[in-house]
């Protein structure tokens, strides 16, 4: 490979391009920042080999925590962005729930300065209510204005209906989408997992799914009554899952996404009190996790999100009752999806290890309807990026359009360690999974910042 230069020419040469339109053989050269030409035995003054590697639109990803302002012990807008360039995102959406929370003009315009020298690009999303407190609504408008197309309470529902309702009505009148963490919390306060089998056996406080599901039809109810547009968070189980594709069925234009976690790990990955497997919502027994992978290959839910949540590791060291919830996702989430949803396999075990790898508690193989690899990219590419308006982002891969591009080694079999990658956080539940595929490069705004796998600046 060829030394970057920034601003010289790029070609990514000997690859597959997919994009909405489908697959085919092609080179793609790049720019000023743009698809200058994509066509065969092209070149450029750099060429980055796509040899065996699918050239798609860059990930998107709807849901990342990036802890700045106020939590960058765990996480800055910078270490998340090259963590999601590793991952093979160009653009993440950051989550509100930051100190102070993005509730504000000022704390968004914040983000999304920081995001301007990150190597991926950085949108930011505003909270639904002042400080996520459930009381009182933002001022929505003034974000809007910054151009915020997506508002969330994100770590917390809208618990109030009349609120609720007017919250929809003002995001229908501004055309902005709201998107809800499902969780009714007066079934979920004081509970730290699911409510089965394996809260039973170890003793820990459950939610039930109906925390959840409860919140889906309150809100599946609120969209058909006021018109506006409803994106539902990490939806977790098989209730939610059918649901949203009955208000589907019925002509209702609500969107959905997964995370990674919820159609990979089970709530018995619990069974060791090891905080790491605590999040929100919850692990779900393999009913519900299958439910997901389901809704995914079906067209059900949309995109597939990280939920990327960053904690130091002293915090996730905690009682597993008073540990914060979440867990890691940037760098990991194309491999889990092609590697159990894909190939459907049980990611747990290797049979070339003497000690077997993998994670206790990680679902087992799945036998519901597959995606393809195309699948995958849509549900990480260009179907969050029509959930979230990002125009410059999922494509088509096509001259003239912003070159915000992922290269992605589908055949690259690789085992998942604890190092956390580029975040600051190692919450990593993941660790021993053997998994396939692996981002190669990354090309955002043109320039290339994930070269053969190491991330440029
Ligand atoms: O597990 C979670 N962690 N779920 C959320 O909704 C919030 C997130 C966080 O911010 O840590």
């Amino acid at each position: 490979m060829s030394e970057i230069r920034p601003g010289a020419d790029v070609v990514i040469k000997g690859g597959r391009v997919l994009d909405a339109g489908g697959e085919r053989p092609a080179d793609v050269v790049v720019s000023n920042g743009r698809i200058a030409a994509v066509g065969a035995d092209l070149d450029a003054e750099i060429v980055l080999d796509a040899g065996g590697c699918l050239v798609t639109p860059g990930l998107v990803d709807l849901h990342t925590h990036l802890r700045e302002p106020g939590r960058e012990e765990a996480e800055t807008v910078e270490s998340g962005a090259r963590a999601a360039a590793l991952g093979g995102y160009t653009a993440v959406l950051a989550m509100p729930n930051t100190t102070p929370t993005m509730d504000s003009a000022a704390v968004v315009r914040e983000v999304l300065e920081l995001g301007r020298s990150s190597v991926c690009d950085v949108h930011a999303s505003g909270a639904i209510t002042v400080d996520r407190a459930g009381e009182q609504l933002a001022p929505m408008a003034e974000m809007a204005a910054l151009g915020v197309r997506l508002f969330t309470d994100d770590g917390t529902g809208v618990q109030d209906d009349r609120l609720m309702r007017r919250a929809l009505e003002y995001a229908a009148g501004l055309g902005v989408t709201l998107a809800q963490h499902c969780e009714v919390s007066a079934l979920s306060a004081g509970t730290c997992m699911h409510e089965g089998e394996w809260s039973a056996r170890l003793g820990l406080p459950g939610q039930p799914a109906e925390a959840e599901e409860l919140m889906v039809a309150r809100d599946i109810a609120l969209a058909r009554l006021t018109g506006a547009r409803m994106h539902f968070l990490h939806l977790s189980t098989a209730g939610s899952v059918a649901l949203v594709a009955a208000a589907k069925a019925s002509g209702l234009a609500v969107t959905a996404e997964a995370a990674p976690h919820h159609f990979t790990l089970t709530d018995a990955c619990c069974a060791g009190y090891d905080a790491t497997f605590k999040v929100h919502p919850p692990l779900r027994p393999d009913v519900d996790v299958d439910a997901v992978a389901a809704g995914l290959a079906d067209g059900t839910i949309d995109a597939i999100a990280t939920d990327h949540a960053p904690h130091p590791l002293e915090e996730k060291e905690r009682p597993f009752d008073q540990a914060p919830p979440g867990m890691l996702g940037l760098e990991y989430a194309l491999a889990l999806a092609l590697t159990r949803l894909v190939d459907g396999q049980r990611a747990d075990v290797d049979p070339d290890r003497p000690d077997g790898g993998g994670v206790a508690g990680a679902a087992g193989p799945y036998r519901g309807q597959r995606l393809s690899d195309a699948d995958v990219i849509a549900r990480l590419s260009w179907q969050p990026a029509a959930i979230a308006g990002m125009e410059d982002h999922g494509g088509p891969i096509e001259q003239g359009r912003a070159a915000n591009l992922c290269v992605v080694d589908t055949a690259h079999r690789w085992t998942i360690d604890g190092s956390g990658g580029a975040s600051r956080s190692r919450n990593v539940p993941y660790v021993g999974l053997n998994v396939r595929g692996r981002v190669r490069h990354t090309v955002c705004r043109g320039e290339p910042v994930v070269v053969d796998g190491e991330v440029q600046r």
